[in-house]
């Protein structure tokens, strides 16, 4: 039996897929046959992430927050049949103490940068008559987190974007989704809590990990594979979902 799972002949761009889930994703998707295209701000890792990846993967320089860069990095790979959002920033305060500056620096990657890729690929998604958008929201897009303001305002407004634009694209043959992982171990994580917790990252990791009723943080592999299903055929009836993938945040507090 075919692999129902496959993406042979489809053009997959992966943003953020330098590193962790966009990571993980890539090398999936360059796996299950599709020709992947990394677009990460991150050029080096891009390219080194592109060539672990092999099967003819690219990696592309392209900040997500920056019309020409996206107009510049969409006009050279061409067409994609599958875009994954998986760029994305971190930030940890409230609402009294995020910054202004901090708070439209998230805005500019997480929101501004979805809508900005979307709008680039799904000209010639139209043209085609197909296509599969699938965008990183986050159980912050619908759980009050302590202390993620500026973070939970992006990925709540990634889901809303989904699900308009998956809307608005039922027409033209285009599935939107989004997924929306509790916490997964990666640089992202690493990153902030090195940043945050200074001196406590050991006793931030363990409470972060014990979140998830699971009793664990998830691995970027697991989130690829559910990517994988939502990109491929095998989930052509669905259309504006978003996915938790959460080890039962949602369900099992
Ligand atoms: N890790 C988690 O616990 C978790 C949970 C829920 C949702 N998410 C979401 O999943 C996505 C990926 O997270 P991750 O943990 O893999 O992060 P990560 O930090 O490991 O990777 C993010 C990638 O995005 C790239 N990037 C950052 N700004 C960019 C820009 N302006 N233009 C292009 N690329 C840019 C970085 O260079 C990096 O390669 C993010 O959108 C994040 O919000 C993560």
């Amino acid at each position: 039996m075919e692999n129902p799972f496959h993406l042979s002949g489809k053009l997959a761009f992966i943003t953020g897929g330098a590193s962790g889930i966009g990571n993980a994703i890539a090398r999936l998707f360059a796996r299950a046959g599709a020709l992947v295209t990394i677009l990460d701000v991150n050029e080096e890792a891009a390219v080194q992430a592109a060539a672990d990846c092999g099967h003819f993967a690219k990696g592309v320089a392209c900040d997500v927050s920056d019309e020409s860069s996206i107009a510049r990095a969409f006009a050279a790979e061409g067409p994609c049949n599958i875009l994954v959002n998986s760029a994305g920033i971190a930030h940890v305060g409230t609402v009294l103490n995020t910054t202004p500056a901090d708070f439209d620096r998230l805005y500019r990657v997480n929101v501004r940068g979805t809508f900005l890729t979307m709008q680039a690929a799904i000209p010639a998604m139209q043209a085609r008559g197909s296509g599969v958008i699938l965008n990183l929201a986050s159980i912050a897009a619908t759980a009050g987190l302590p202390d993620r303001f500026a973070y939970s305002m992006t990925k709540g407004a990634v889901l809303a974007m989904t699900l308009s634009v998956a809307r608005d694209l039922l027409a033209d043959g285009i599935r939107v989704n989004c997924i929306s992982p509790a916490r997964v171990h990666t640089p992202f994580v690493d990153g902030f809590v090195a940043r945050n917790y200074p001196g406590k990252e050991a006793e931030t990791f363990a409470k972060l990990a014990a979140a998830q009723p699971i009793g664990r943080m998830g691995v970027p592999g697991e989130i690829a594979l559910l990517a994988l299903y939502l990109c491929s055929d095998a989930a052509s009836f669905i259309t504006g979902c978003d996915y938790p993938i959460d080890g039962g945040f949602f369900n099992l507090r």
